[in-house]
Protein backbone atom coordinates (compact mmCIF):
# COMPACT_ATOMS: atom_id res chain seq x y z
CA UNK A 1 0.00 0.00 0.00
CA UNK A 2 1.37 3.50 -0.90
CA UNK A 3 2.57 5.31 2.51
CA UNK A 4 -0.18 8.05 1.83
CA UNK A 5 -3.07 5.55 1.34
CA UNK A 6 -1.77 3.81 4.63
CA UNK A 7 -1.52 7.28 6.33
CA UNK A 8 -5.42 7.97 5.69
CA UNK A 9 -6.30 4.53 5.91
CA UNK A 10 -10.13 3.87 7.04
CA UNK A 11 -10.97 0.88 5.53
CA UNK A 12 -13.55 -1.12 7.16
CA UNK A 13 -13.65 0.51 10.18
CA UNK A 14 -16.75 0.81 12.18
CA UNK A 15 -18.82 4.57 12.10
CA UNK A 16 -21.06 6.29 14.10
CA UNK A 17 -22.28 9.70 12.48
CA UNK A 18 -24.99 11.51 14.44
CA UNK A 19 -27.00 14.06 12.64
CA UNK A 20 -25.38 12.55 9.42
CA UNK A 21 -28.62 13.38 6.92
CA UNK A 22 -27.68 16.26 6.17
CA UNK A 23 -24.53 19.17 6.67
CA UNK A 24 -21.81 18.69 8.48
CA UNK A 25 -22.31 14.86 9.59
CA UNK A 26 -23.76 14.21 5.73
CA UNK A 27 -19.93 15.35 4.70
CA UNK A 28 -18.13 13.20 7.41
CA UNK A 29 -20.53 9.86 6.91
CA UNK A 30 -19.48 10.49 2.87
CA UNK A 31 -15.75 10.58 3.33
CA UNK A 32 -15.23 7.94 5.68
CA UNK A 33 -17.60 6.02 2.90
CA UNK A 34 -16.04 6.82 0.50
CA UNK A 35 -12.79 5.67 1.59
CA UNK A 36 -14.17 2.07 3.13
CA UNK A 37 -15.91 2.27 6.15
CA UNK A 38 -18.55 0.80 7.42
CA UNK A 39 -21.08 3.81 8.30
CA UNK A 40 -24.17 3.86 10.81
CA UNK A 41 -25.89 7.49 10.63
CA UNK A 42 -28.20 7.84 13.56
CA UNK A 43 -30.33 10.86 12.80
CA UNK A 44 -34.21 12.09 13.66
CA UNK A 45 -35.25 13.06 10.30
CA UNK A 46 -36.28 9.66 8.90
CA UNK A 47 -36.64 10.62 5.32
CA UNK A 48 -33.76 12.94 4.97
CA UNK A 49 -31.81 9.49 6.82
CA UNK A 50 -33.49 7.05 4.03
CA UNK A 51 -32.87 9.55 1.07
CA UNK A 52 -29.23 9.96 1.77
CA UNK A 53 -28.37 6.32 3.01
CA UNK A 54 -29.57 5.47 -0.29
CA UNK A 55 -27.70 8.04 -1.94
CA UNK A 56 -24.59 6.05 -0.62
CA UNK A 57 -25.08 2.64 -0.91
CA UNK A 58 -26.21 3.49 -4.46
CA UNK A 59 -22.79 4.57 -4.91
CA UNK A 60 -21.12 1.14 -3.56
CA UNK A 61 -20.63 2.89 -0.01
CA UNK A 62 -21.42 0.63 3.26
CA UNK A 63 -24.28 2.97 4.56
CA UNK A 64 -27.45 2.42 7.00
CA UNK A 65 -28.84 4.46 9.03
CA UNK A 66 -31.34 4.37 12.45
CA UNK A 67 -33.77 7.15 13.29
CA UNK A 68 -32.73 8.53 16.50
CA UNK A 69 -33.25 10.83 18.95
CA UNK A 70 -29.61 12.07 20.23
CA UNK A 71 -31.78 13.29 23.28
CA UNK A 72 -33.60 10.06 23.54
CA UNK A 73 -30.81 8.14 26.21
CA UNK A 74 -32.49 4.56 25.83
CA UNK A 75 -32.86 5.30 21.90
CA UNK A 76 -29.28 5.78 21.92
CA UNK A 77 -28.01 3.35 23.96
CA UNK A 78 -30.05 0.43 21.97
CA UNK A 79 -28.73 2.06 18.66
CA UNK A 80 -25.23 1.94 19.52
CA UNK A 81 -25.70 -1.55 20.36
CA UNK A 82 -27.05 -2.17 17.30
CA UNK A 83 -24.28 -0.93 15.47
CA UNK A 84 -21.86 -3.26 17.58
CA UNK A 85 -23.86 -6.15 16.85
CA UNK A 86 -24.06 -5.29 12.93
CA UNK A 87 -20.32 -4.16 12.70
CA UNK A 88 -18.83 -6.48 15.30
CA UNK A 89 -17.11 -3.19 17.28
CA UNK A 90 -17.23 0.76 17.16
CA UNK A 91 -14.00 2.35 15.90
CA UNK A 92 -14.99 5.76 15.61
CA UNK A 93 -17.44 8.24 16.45
CA UNK A 94 -18.66 11.76 15.21
CA UNK A 95 -20.43 13.06 17.94
CA UNK A 96 -22.40 15.81 15.49
CA UNK A 97 -25.80 16.06 15.90
CA UNK A 98 -26.97 20.10 16.80
CA UNK A 99 -29.32 22.73 17.07
CA UNK A 100 -29.85 26.37 16.61
CA UNK A 101 -32.14 26.36 19.56
CA UNK A 102 -32.73 30.45 18.03
CA UNK A 103 -33.84 33.14 17.56
CA UNK A 104 -31.05 35.01 18.72
CA UNK A 105 -31.60 39.05 20.16
CA UNK A 106 -30.25 40.24 16.77
CA UNK A 107 -31.45 39.87 13.12
CA UNK A 108 -29.05 38.68 10.57
CA UNK A 109 -29.77 42.36 9.36
CA UNK A 110 -28.77 43.72 12.59
CA UNK A 111 -32.11 45.06 14.08
CA UNK A 112 -32.55 43.78 17.88
CA UNK A 113 -35.59 40.53 17.76
CA UNK A 114 -37.39 40.65 20.75
CA UNK A 115 -38.47 37.29 20.12
CA UNK A 116 -34.86 36.46 21.52
CA UNK A 117 -34.51 38.32 24.21
CA UNK A 118 -33.71 36.89 27.41
CA UNK A 119 -36.43 37.91 29.53
CA UNK A 120 -38.73 36.47 26.87
CA UNK A 121 -37.18 33.22 26.04
CA UNK A 122 -39.47 30.24 27.24
CA UNK A 123 -37.04 28.27 29.23
CA UNK A 124 -38.07 25.04 27.34
CA UNK A 125 -35.77 26.73 24.72
CA UNK A 126 -32.87 26.97 27.06
CA UNK A 127 -33.59 23.28 28.05
CA UNK A 128 -33.43 21.82 24.30
CA UNK A 129 -30.45 24.15 23.29
CA UNK A 130 -28.61 22.22 26.15
CA UNK A 131 -30.62 19.14 25.35
CA UNK A 132 -29.24 18.85 22.11
CA UNK A 133 -26.19 20.68 22.01
CA UNK A 134 -24.60 19.21 25.01
CA UNK A 135 -25.94 16.69 26.84
CA UNK A 136 -26.47 14.64 23.92
CA UNK A 137 -23.19 14.76 23.22
CA UNK A 138 -22.73 13.42 26.81
CA UNK A 139 -24.78 10.32 25.65
CA UNK A 140 -22.69 9.95 22.96
CA UNK A 141 -19.52 9.91 24.18
CA UNK A 142 -20.72 7.49 26.83
CA UNK A 143 -22.17 5.01 24.43
CA UNK A 144 -18.83 5.16 22.33
CA UNK A 145 -17.12 4.63 25.27
CA UNK A 146 -18.63 1.63 26.46
CA UNK A 147 -17.88 -0.16 22.95
CA UNK A 148 -14.28 1.27 22.55
CA UNK A 149 -13.10 0.51 25.73
CA UNK A 150 -13.53 -3.24 25.70
CA UNK A 151 -11.99 -3.40 21.93
CA UNK A 152 -8.65 -1.43 23.21
CA UNK A 153 -8.97 2.46 21.57
CA UNK A 154 -11.03 3.87 18.98
CA UNK A 155 -11.84 8.16 17.65
CA UNK A 156 -14.32 10.29 19.11
CA UNK A 157 -14.70 13.55 16.95
CA UNK A 158 -17.43 16.04 18.59
CA UNK A 159 -18.73 18.95 15.88
CA UNK A 160 -18.33 22.34 18.46
CA UNK A 161 -18.53 25.71 16.91
CA UNK A 162 -15.81 28.78 16.67
CA UNK A 163 -19.90 30.14 19.07
CA UNK A 164 -17.70 28.43 21.73
CA UNK A 165 -15.33 31.18 21.75
CA UNK A 166 -17.03 34.14 20.38
CA UNK A 167 -20.51 34.86 20.95
CA UNK A 168 -23.21 35.37 17.96
CA UNK A 169 -26.19 37.71 17.80
CA UNK A 170 -28.26 36.34 15.85
CA UNK A 171 -28.05 32.35 17.25
CA UNK A 172 -30.17 31.49 20.32
CA UNK A 173 -28.82 31.92 23.80
CA UNK A 174 -27.99 28.52 25.22
CA UNK A 175 -26.01 27.35 21.95
CA UNK A 176 -22.87 29.40 23.29
CA UNK A 177 -22.69 28.30 26.47
CA UNK A 178 -23.78 24.76 25.53
CA UNK A 179 -20.59 25.03 22.77
CA UNK A 180 -18.53 25.86 25.18
CA UNK A 181 -19.12 23.41 27.56
CA UNK A 182 -18.48 20.76 24.94
CA UNK A 183 -14.99 21.95 24.16
CA UNK A 184 -14.30 21.45 27.86
CA UNK A 185 -15.76 18.19 28.06
CA UNK A 186 -13.72 17.08 24.91
CA UNK A 187 -10.91 17.88 26.83
CA UNK A 188 -11.63 16.65 29.99
CA UNK A 189 -12.52 13.06 28.03
CA UNK A 190 -9.32 13.11 26.32
CA UNK A 191 -7.79 13.61 29.71
CA UNK A 192 -10.10 10.67 30.78
CA UNK A 193 -9.84 8.41 27.95
CA UNK A 194 -5.97 8.60 26.64
CA UNK A 195 -4.94 5.82 28.90
CA UNK A 196 -7.28 3.54 26.94
CA UNK A 197 -6.32 4.50 23.51
CA UNK A 198 -9.27 6.88 23.13
CA UNK A 199 -8.38 9.91 21.54
CA UNK A 200 -11.24 12.91 21.68
CA UNK A 201 -11.01 16.02 19.59
CA UNK A 202 -13.74 18.79 18.54
CA UNK A 203 -13.83 20.29 15.30
CA UNK A 204 -14.79 24.31 15.33
CA UNK A 205 -16.63 25.33 12.01
CA UNK A 206 -17.42 28.83 11.05
CA UNK A 207 -20.37 29.20 9.08
CA UNK A 208 -21.04 26.79 6.86
CA UNK A 209 -23.84 26.35 4.03
CA UNK A 210 -25.91 23.49 5.75
CA UNK A 211 -29.97 23.34 6.76
CA UNK A 212 -29.24 24.62 10.46
CA UNK A 213 -31.85 27.24 11.25
CA UNK A 214 -33.53 26.34 8.57
CA UNK A 215 -30.92 26.67 6.16
CA UNK A 216 -30.83 30.39 6.42
CA UNK A 217 -27.06 30.69 5.29
CA UNK A 218 -28.08 29.81 1.95
CA UNK A 219 -29.94 32.90 1.61
CA UNK A 220 -27.32 35.81 0.44
CA UNK A 221 -28.56 38.38 2.09
CA UNK A 222 -28.42 36.09 5.51
CA UNK A 223 -24.81 35.03 4.67
CA UNK A 224 -23.59 38.44 3.39
CA UNK A 225 -22.16 39.59 6.92
CA UNK A 226 -20.39 36.36 7.81
CA UNK A 227 -18.69 36.05 4.52
CA UNK A 228 -17.87 40.24 5.00
CA UNK A 229 -15.89 38.18 8.15
CA UNK A 230 -13.59 35.36 6.34
CA UNK A 231 -10.36 36.24 5.40
CA UNK A 232 -10.83 34.47 2.06
CA UNK A 233 -14.22 35.92 0.73
CA UNK A 234 -16.58 33.17 1.39
CA UNK A 235 -18.06 30.77 4.13
CA UNK A 236 -17.81 26.87 4.26
CA UNK A 237 -19.35 24.19 2.13
CA UNK A 238 -19.62 20.72 3.64
CA UNK A 239 -16.93 19.51 1.18
CA UNK A 240 -14.28 22.22 3.07
CA UNK A 241 -15.04 19.70 6.33
CA UNK A 242 -13.85 16.57 5.05
CA UNK A 243 -10.26 17.17 5.20
CA UNK A 244 -9.91 17.96 8.75
CA UNK A 245 -12.68 14.74 9.31
CA UNK A 246 -10.53 12.39 7.58
CA UNK A 247 -6.92 13.29 9.29
CA UNK A 248 -8.88 12.85 12.76
CA UNK A 249 -9.97 9.54 11.71
CA UNK A 250 -7.51 7.99 10.07
CA UNK A 251 -3.62 6.86 11.47
CA UNK A 252 -2.21 10.29 9.65
CA UNK A 253 -4.27 12.09 13.02
CA UNK A 254 -2.68 9.63 15.67
CA UNK A 255 -1.30 12.40 17.68
CA UNK A 256 -4.59 14.58 17.72
CA UNK A 257 -5.76 14.23 21.22
CA UNK A 258 -7.93 17.28 23.58
CA UNK A 259 -7.38 19.36 20.46
CA UNK A 260 -9.95 22.26 19.44
CA UNK A 261 -9.60 22.67 15.92
CA UNK A 262 -11.10 25.82 14.53
CA UNK A 263 -12.53 25.71 10.54
CA UNK A 264 -13.19 29.04 9.89
CA UNK A 265 -11.83 30.33 6.69
CA UNK A 266 -10.14 32.78 8.81
CA UNK A 267 -12.96 34.32 10.55
CA UNK A 268 -12.14 34.04 14.21
CA UNK A 269 -8.64 35.95 13.48
CA UNK A 270 -10.29 38.89 12.13
CA UNK A 271 -12.73 38.89 14.68
CA UNK A 272 -10.50 38.40 17.83
N1 LIG B 1 -23.54 25.16 9.78
C1 LIG B 1 -22.80 25.92 10.53
O1 LIG B 1 -22.55 27.09 10.21
C2 LIG B 1 -22.20 25.38 11.81
C3 LIG B 1 -21.20 26.12 12.43
C4 LIG B 1 -20.63 25.64 13.61
C5 LIG B 1 -21.06 24.43 14.13
N2 LIG B 1 -22.04 23.74 13.52
C6 LIG B 1 -22.47 22.48 14.14
O2 LIG B 1 -22.43 21.44 13.17
C7 LIG B 1 -23.31 20.39 13.59
C8 LIG B 1 -24.14 19.96 12.40
O3 LIG B 1 -24.95 21.05 12.00
P1 LIG B 1 -25.25 21.39 10.48
O4 LIG B 1 -24.92 22.81 10.29
O5 LIG B 1 -24.67 20.36 9.58
O6 LIG B 1 -26.86 21.34 10.52
P2 LIG B 1 -27.95 20.56 9.66
O7 LIG B 1 -29.23 21.04 10.21
O8 LIG B 1 -27.68 20.68 8.21
O9 LIG B 1 -27.73 19.04 10.09
C9 LIG B 1 -28.03 18.59 11.38
C10 LIG B 1 -28.58 17.18 11.32
O10 LIG B 1 -28.85 16.78 12.67
C11 LIG B 1 -30.12 16.18 12.72
N3 LIG B 1 -30.70 16.33 14.06
C12 LIG B 1 -31.23 17.46 14.61
N4 LIG B 1 -31.70 17.20 15.83
C13 LIG B 1 -31.47 15.88 16.07
C14 LIG B 1 -31.74 15.01 17.15
N5 LIG B 1 -32.38 15.44 18.24
N6 LIG B 1 -31.35 13.72 17.04
C15 LIG B 1 -30.73 13.27 15.94
N7 LIG B 1 -30.46 14.04 14.86
C16 LIG B 1 -30.82 15.33 14.94
C17 LIG B 1 -30.95 16.90 11.66
O11 LIG B 1 -32.08 16.14 11.26
C18 LIG B 1 -29.90 17.08 10.56
O12 LIG B 1 -29.88 15.97 9.69
C19 LIG B 1 -24.10 20.94 14.77
O13 LIG B 1 -23.56 20.45 15.98
C20 LIG B 1 -23.87 22.45 14.68
O14 LIG B 1 -23.98 23.09 15.91
C21 LIG B 1 -22.63 24.18 12.38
Amino acid sequence: MAALEKMFDVRGKSVVVTGGASGIGRAYAEIMAEHGARVCIFDIDPDGLSRVAAEMTAKGWDVWGQVVDVGDRPAMAAAFDAVAERHGRIDTVFANAGIDPGPGFNTPTGERNPDGAIENTPDEQWDRGIALNLTSVYTTVKNAVRHMKPKGGGEIIVTSSIASLINESIVGTSYMPAKAAVNHFVRHMAMELGAYGIRVNAILPGPFITNIAGGRLRNKADRAAFESQSLIGRIGDVEDIKGLALLLASPAGAFFTGSLIVIDGGSLTRMT
